[in-house]
């Protein structure tokens, strides 16, 4: 018996996939699910995808634009461990809903082209992974193409993300040569066309004839030469490293061909981390306490026509979640019965009937719960990490029927409760403003404005292109201020914004009030 097998925290591995778009993340989701048995059909997370497309009337956006919005969350078991893997959004649009996922995640698979290397989004979700230390595997995706030399790879990830890097497996071969990997630590290879679960061939080093014949004779002294070298010289993993966030494992494969995938899986089951503690305002909250304990990181209204709900995603952070138990809503200090949380199995859900720390549930409700709540079992603890990025679009609503001025507050009070966009309020007392991270976003409000409280709107230009929130000592604060009444305003829970005309503007400002600090990222609560 395994050490792990008793202990439920032990054997989670909560973790999401980061790549730019194309990279291959959708197709690597697909086997990694093949491998835990959660579905039985290559190709079925896409498909469903399409068959929500095409009968989903919750989002017609999401139906003419082919894209999802939707977070959503898949678990399955593999080699005695269950794994939570939390999707994120394609499209870029909604990166900020990407970024708080990546608040619940205890590890993140980096999914890369290998001819395209470190691209912008990567590296943007990267840098979020790196503000909490997340520990990276890196998958260097189609290998079965062609793709540039594995060395100049690692020498980028290295420079571009100052990640040190271990490659676990090389190619042997590549693009049309390409006939396997060779794992560098334990002298094995993976030929590329063997079956998917089948052990690997030991091997007697790069020079064994086994791995001659597999390579087309021009090419084989070369390639032989490049095993060796990256045998010798590149740094071997550290799995201390690793776990600081300093140094990400390397595998190289193709998930179109399933290739590769094994070694992935099998590593995050070895040395990915499992559910640790959490820091909470209060104290450390261990994951191993008996208290059951959660933050909100996730809200999603109208996920599925059949259940007209709001869902609040929820990781449990310490203890035992079970369906029926009472917990208390931090925030309000009221409590919440939890009658029906859910799993999500891809885009299937259950009822879920007991939970451990790194499970995330889906918690129906009508609006009590908020990104950034705490869940416990009485004690008033706040986690924070939940984060919020300043906007990069700023909007006036503009409402067709003045006489709907109240309904259009509460709507949009709503809206920002679950994060589809941010509100802010001058302190002057002029009309409302809207703030989102990506263009789309707009457009999801204006079709969810209409469908869900039937109000029109358009959106005018506002005069300021950046926000950021301030901070200081009272006193400073209140006279910076009083100072600017037009161009400050207050966010959903009442934190001071400074709303800027241009980048002068707001560099001229941080010059003349050294105290005051102006931040693009607030953390929630
Ligand atoms: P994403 O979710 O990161 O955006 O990428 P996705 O998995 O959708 O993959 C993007 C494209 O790359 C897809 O091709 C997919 O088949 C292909 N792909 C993924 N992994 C590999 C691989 O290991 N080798 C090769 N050669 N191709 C791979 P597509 O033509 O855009 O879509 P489709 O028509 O195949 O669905």
């Amino acid at each position: 018996m395994s050490l792990t097998e008793n202990d439920p925290v032990a054997r989670r591995r909560t973790f999401a996939i980061i790549s730019h778009p194309d990279a291959g993340k959708t197709t690597l989701t697909e086997k990694l699910l093949l491998f835990g048995g959660a579905i039985q059909l290559a190709g079925e997370v896409r498909a469903k995808a399409n068959r929500r497309q095409t009968r989903s009337d919750w989002m017609d956006i999401e139906r003419q634009r082919g894209i999802s919005v939707v977070t959503s969350v898949m678990t399955f078991e593999h080699a005695g461990c269950v794994f939570n893997l939390l999707d994120t959004p394609g499209h870029e649009d909604f990166s900020e809903d990407t970024y708080r996922t990546l608040s619940a995640v205890d590890s993140a698979v980096m999914v890369i082209d290998a001819a395209r290397g470190i691209e912008s989004r990567t590296r943007k979700l990267f840098e979020v992974c790196r503000l909490r230390d997340i520990p990276i595997v890196t998958f260097i995706n189609k290998l079965d193409r062609e793709t540039r030399d594995p060395f100049d790879l690692l020498d980028e990830i290295e420079k571009v993300l100052a990640l040190d890097t271990a490659p676990m497996t090389w190619p042997i071969g590549r693009g049309r040569a390409f006939a396997g990997t060779y794992d560098l630590a334990r002298n094995m290879i993976r030929k590329l066309d063997s079956d998917v679960t089948a052990p690997m061939t030991p091997v007697d080093g790069p020079r064994d004839p086994v791995i001659r014949a597999l390579l087309p004779a021009h090419e084989a002294d070369a390639a032989i030469d490049e095993l060796e070298l990256a045998r010798d010289a590149c740094r071997p993993f550290d799995e201390q490293a690793y776990l600081e966030g300093h140094l990400t494992p390397v595998f190289f494969g193709s998930a179109l061909r399933t290739f590769g995938v094994a070694d992935l899986i099998n590593a995050l089951a070895t040395f990915a981390p499992p559910p640790k503690g959490l820091q909470a305002e209060s104290r450390f909250v261990e994951a191993h306490e008996k208290k059951m304990s959660g933050f909100v990181f996730k809200i999603q209204a109208n996920m599925d026509p059949n259940h007209r709900d709001r869902i609040a995603f929820m990781r449990v952070s310490s203890g035992r979640l079970t369906r029926g138990m009472k917990a208390k809503l931090v925030r309000t200090g009221k409590p919440m019965a939890l009658n029906a949380p859910q799993f999500f199995f891809a885009q299937e859900r259950a009822l879920a009937e007991e939970a451990y720390p790194g499970d995330v549930v889906g918690i129906p409700n009508h609006g009590t719960l908020r990104i950034g709540d705490t869940l416990t079992e009485g004690e008033d603890l706040v986690f924070r990490g939940v984060p919020s990025f300043a906007p990069e679009i700023l909007r006036r609503v503009k409402l067709t029927d003045a006489m709907k001025a109240k309904k259009l507050r509460e709507a949009l009070q709503q809206m920002a409760e679950e994060g589809v966009v941010q509100t802010f309020v001058p302190y002057d007392g002029s009309g409302a403003m809207v703030g989102v991270v990506g263009a789309l976003q707009l457009d999801v409000l204006a079709e969810r404005l209409q469908a869900e409280y039937g109000l029109p709107v358009s959106f005018e230009p506002s005069r300021f292109e950046i926000c950021r929130w301030v901070t200081g000592e009272a006193t400073e604060l209140n006279k910076f201020l009083a100072a600017y009444p037009s161009s400050t305003a207050s966010d959903l829970d009442g934190a001071p914004v400074f709303l800027a005309t241009s980048a002068f503007t707001l560099r001229y400002e941080q010059e003349r009030w050294p105290s005051i600090t102006f931040s693009d990222i607030k953390d929630y609560q």
